[in-house]
């Protein structure tokens, strides 16, 4: 399907490099996502989580390293032509949405963004397409089409911008504690959406998200960042082995080693 494999080779990024402030928030890091992944990333506060998608997307330029998706070297290529390729979502339902704009202008939006048409309008075949996405959400979101973005609640917002962030089919998604500022229902039902979108489409994906248990349910690979090293990646058997509890004893003796260094 639309999906490519991300290779992250050798990334630092340093910030304030040479001041007494200076902080290497990604320090010579390697990572290979096959086609169509799933990966868990974890990482206490301040590991580099952050710092690694705004590299991906082209929102900061490494000090060193490569970032190759789908075999081409993207490491210098411009945000705005990576985002043909790439989608983020954020804590924040709203961010990069139009409010204002009814749910349906906003998934014709996304969906246009990449379609390279050069005018912007909702056809009816369009329409029936995204009632039918939004319907296969099972959040009553088909019968709000016409509701303005800004209306409609967090968990509803959230799931419609997951549809947004995928309707052009990226090779790339990546999910920056997506569900953090959700209750736990809402969460949930996003976490549910998210898995059946991925799975649908088959997208490389990469969700950073501090909760233990979704770290090992959702997706099949669980990382770990401490102050931008890689420090656990767990896949197959051993993953499946893995307990929310042990994971999480995992994640405070990893971080408080570095701590103690
Ligand atoms: N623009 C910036 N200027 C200076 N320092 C920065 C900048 N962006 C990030 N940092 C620093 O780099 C380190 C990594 O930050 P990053 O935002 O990647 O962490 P994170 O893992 O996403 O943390 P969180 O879980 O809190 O979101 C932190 O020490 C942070 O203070
Ligand atoms: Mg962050």
């Amino acid at each position: 399907m639309s999906s490519s494999p991300l290779s992250i080779r050798g990334l630092t990024k340093g910030f304030e490099v040479g001041t007494v402030n200076e902080k290497i928030a990604l320090d010579h890091l390697d990572l290979e996502v096959p086609a169509g992944q799933f990966v868990t990333v974890l990482g206490s506060n301040g590991s580099g989580k952050s710092t690694l998608f705004n590299l991906i997307l082209g929102k900061l330029f490494p000090d060193a390293g490569q970032i190759l998706l789908g075999g081409e070297d993207i490491t210098r290529q411009k945000d705005y032509k990576r985002a043909l390729n790439m989608s983020c979502l954020y804590q924040n339902p709203l961010r990069g949405t139009a409010p204002n704009m009814t749910l349906e202008e906003n998934l014709a939006l996304a969906y246009t963004r990449k379609a390279s048409r050069s005018f912007f309008a909702v056809n009816r075949a369009d329409s029936a397409y995204f009632r039918d996405l939004l319907a296969q959400l099972d959040m009553g979101l088909e019968d709000r089409m016409k509701t303005k973005m800004g209306l409609l609640s967090g968990g509803q917002r959230q799931a419609a911008s997951l549809l947004m962030a995928t309707v052009a089919q990226p090779s790339l998604l990546l999910l920056d504690e997506h569900t953090a500022a959700l209750d736990p229902g809402a969460a949930e039902k996003v976490m549910e959406v998210t898995e059946q979108i991925v799975a649908r489409d088959r997208i490389t994906t990469l969700m950073i998200t501090h909760d233990m248990d979704y770290a090992l349910r959702v997706g099949e690979r669980t990382i770990m960042l401490d102050a931008g090293h890689l420090v656990l990646d767990l896949t197959g058997e051993e993953r499946r082995a893995m307990t929310s509890g042990a994971l999480a004893e995992l994640f405070y003796s990893k971080s408080q080693r570095r701590r103690a260094i």
